[in-house]
């Protein structure tokens, strides 16, 4: 995963315009300003997690979020990381996030382990979802993994609240690192049959996720937010369901890069461009001085994606769901390429 990704970020918003329409439901407004939030709280909630709650320094009211959303925080040497919320929307006042401190750190959570303090001020991109809940499905059935249980406990906050049906699957190397370990087992005891805690240590072996998701009925809509292999197994569990059942929250980018050449028009300012082989679309957008919200850089935070116009994207990113890349109406520009010869992107 991107360090910084503890959503894998990666989590997304209900669809506003029904299963005919592929929706654009999660663009970053290009003139989206950060927030300055001060950090109020920091508690170590796992071996390695650090809990962290983030109120308005300035006074201004936070705009909501849904469930599955993340914010960006920037960081000292223009570093920006992105980290699922943890409470349900209905927590107005602040926002809330869990950070593990990864050993092979590239800046980010080392920053947030070692020199965040609280009454620190940060600008943060307002929240923005690539993760959705689907609010009223029949049943909703989470499989975690890690630090994966972040954008998890936020939607299982949230189906709390509006007392809708929905059942956990958390697993984690062993019970000192795993977060929110406490909050879940209560959520268990209060009405059994809801969470399945998995840790490696006792049980000898991972969690046997092909098992536990055979038993999931096929109506549910299914999630996962966890280390890559899980993810991989998550899929392979999941290929008999309808594609718009089944929701993934990826930690780690793509790495991929444009495969043709093509040229880009931007739509309000008329500017066009040319991209290379191996160049991305915001490289070139960059280099000539065209500044464009991002995050990752890597096709998993879902940070850049622009509507397109005309043209086919060539989708190479982590985030958009089967229905969005047949769209073609959005894409990431920090990874995805041309099958046309042109895009005109809303720029
Ligand atoms: S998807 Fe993160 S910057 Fe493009």
């Amino acid at each position: 995963m991107s360090e910084g990704l503890n959503m894998g970020f990666d989590a997304q918003l209900a669809d506003p315009s029904g299963p005919d329409e592929p929706a654009v439901h999660h663009v970053v407004p290009a003139d989206a300003r950060p927030l300055l939030l001060r950090v109020s709280a920091i508690e170590l909630v796992a071996d390695t997690v650090r809990a962290i709650e983030l109120v308005s320094a300035d006074g201004a009211p936070l705009p909501p979020f849904t469930a599955g959303a993340h914010i960006n925080l920037k960081l000292p040497g223009e570093l920006s990381r992105s980290y699922s919320l943890t409470n349900g929307p209905e927590t107005l006042d602040r926002y809330a996030i869990a950070v593990n401190r990864d050993p092979n750190s590239r800046g980010g959570s080392a920053y947030i382990a070692e020199t965040l303090k609280v009454g620190d001020v940060l600008p943060v991109d307002p929240p923005h979802n690539t993760f959705p809940l689907v609010e009223d499905a029949e049943l909703n059935a989470f499989f975690a993994g890690g630090i994966g249980i972040t954008p998890i406990l936020s939607m299982i906050r949230r189906l709390e609240a509006l007392g809708r049906p929905w059942k956990l699957f958390y697993g984690a190397r062993s019970r000192s690192t795993a977060a929110f370990v406490d909050e879940l087992e209560a959520l268990e005891a209060s009405s059994p049959g809801r969470v399945l805690l998995h840790f490696d240590s006792e049980a000898g072996k991972v969690m046997p996720l092909l098992k536990l998701a055979s038993g999931i009925p096929k109506a549910a809509h299914i999630y996962c937010c966890g280390p890559g292999r899980m993810i991989e197994t998550f899929k392979a569990s999941a290929g008999w369901r309808p594609s718009d059942n089944v929701h993934i929250e990826h930690f780690v980018g793509t790495n991929a890069k444009p495969t043709t050449a093509f040229d880009v028009e931007l739509k309000r300012s008329g500017k066009q461009f040319h991209v290379e082989i191996g160049e991305s679309i915001m490289q070139v957008l960059e280099r000539n001085g065209i500044q464009v919200s991002h995050s990752c850089r890597e096709g998993v935070c879902g940070t850049c994606e622009t509507r397109v116009l005309a043209g086919i994207p060539d989708h190479k990113d982590n985030v958009l769901s089967t229905r969005e890349r047949d769209a073609n109406n959005v894409m990431l520009i920090c990874c995805s390429g041309a099958k046309s010869e042109k895009l005109i992107l809303d720029l």
